[in-house]
């Protein structure tokens, strides 16, 4: 297994990396799940220091990184944004309030090994790529790693987390039907970064991906032609559908979660428009997973989701707790994939 191509790497999005690479952390992963499993230490990363910074609230996502990192030897050291000076881009800045991110960046840099990033919707005023384009800021200033813990566009590490679980559950890709579907919430304030890095995940391991939403639900252009380009080059196919009962039609892997259309309330088209974005919402209440919904996919069919689920809306109580479900064994693996990621770039 080759893995010095990983020596002080960003993690920012899966499009950075090479199949070979991400199978490789997908190995490392499997390798350090079993052993934890078997009680083993493994201190890879003894002395060392993750900075987390969190604009937004997570249970998994930080609570996975700290635990990995203690099972490493580490520290994962928690800041919120609001009890440090604000890191902020040039002209987002507030005397005494902020710091340009290029100081934070430099200053970490002096004391750990790497610096995690959650960042998206509010604190950028929901302007479609501002997070993601902070996470890039870091990694230009900071000569350590800057690891992508999910911002406007991407969450990489989510990804890695669905496709280990996928991996478990089927043994291979090849052949493997994955439908990554919007589904209905009360809530319109939903990143598109979970839905766009499962469906490139899929697309580089040459699964049949399919995503279904309704129309006015886009998601990033770019994103999707990557997802043609990763089909073609990874021996699968990338499909988008209109019609939830189509997208559910045979589909191994059943990944129903709601995001917010690229063309409406966020920019880059720039109509920020919460109303017109809650009409479509309430126009495709349909679109929940529940036992029906289940019954369209293929018998040996999971359920995935990212969690927190919007239960009673994008899913039932009956689906996301039976015996199809497998968003619990998700949820762990985000442990395995990020000490993967954390050993891999910071050892
Ligand atoms: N899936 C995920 O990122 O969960 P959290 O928002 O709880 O971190």
């Amino acid at each position: 297994m080759k893995t010095d191509t990983f020596h002080k790497r960003d993690f920012l999005t899966l499009l950075d990396f090479t199949r070979e690479e991400v199978e490789t952390i997908l190995d490392v992963a499997t390798e350090l799940k079993r052993k934890r499993l078997l009680g083993e230490k493994h201190h890879l990363l003894e002395d060392k220091t993750l900075f987390l910074i969190f604009y937004n609230q997570s249970l998994r996502t930080r609570n996975s990184f700290e635990a990995g990192m203690t099972h490493l030897g580490g520290h994962a050291h928690f800041l919120s944004p609001g009890s440090i000076y604000t890191p902020a881009l040039e002209g987002r800045e507030v005397a005494y309030s902020t710091e340009r991110v290029s100081d934070v960046a430099r200053t970490l840099a002096r004391m750990g090994e790497a610096i995690a990033i959650r960042c998206y919707g509010d604190p950028v005023d929901w302007q479609y790529g501002e997070a993601h384009q902070m996470m890039r800021e870091f990694a230009r200033w900071s000569d350590i790693p800057i690891i992508n813990m999910e911002c406007d566009k991407y969450h990489p590490c989510q990804a890695l987390a669905d496709l280990l679980t996928v991996k478990e559950k089927f043994g291979t890709f090849k052949n493997v039907k994955f439908t990554m579907s919007w589904a209905y919430s009360p809530s319109v304030h939903k990143p598109r970064a979970v839905p766009q890095s499962a469906i490139i995940a899929a697309s580089m391991m040459g699964m049949k991906v399919t995503l279904a939403h309704p129309k006015g639900m886009e998601l990033d252009p770019e994103v999707n032609k990557s997802c043609r380009e990763l089909a073609k080059q990874n021996g699968g196919s990338f499909k988008i559908t209109n019609k939830f009962e189509e997208g559910l039609k045979g589909a191994h892997v059943v990944y129903p979660k709601a995001w917010c259309a690229t063309s409406i309330y966020q920019p880059p088209v720039g109509k920020n428009d919460p109303d017109k974005t809650q009409a479509i919402f309430d126009r495709n209440k349909k679109w929940i997973c529940d036992a029906k919904a289940m019954k369209k996919a293929a018998n040996n069919a999971i359920y995935m989701h990212c969690l927190p689920c919007d239960r009673g809306f994008e899913v039932t109580d009956e689906v996301v707790d039976g015996p199809q479900s497998a968003a619990f064994d998700e949820a762990e693996n985000r442990l395995h994939v990020q000490k993967a990621v954390m050993s891999l770039v910071m050892k």
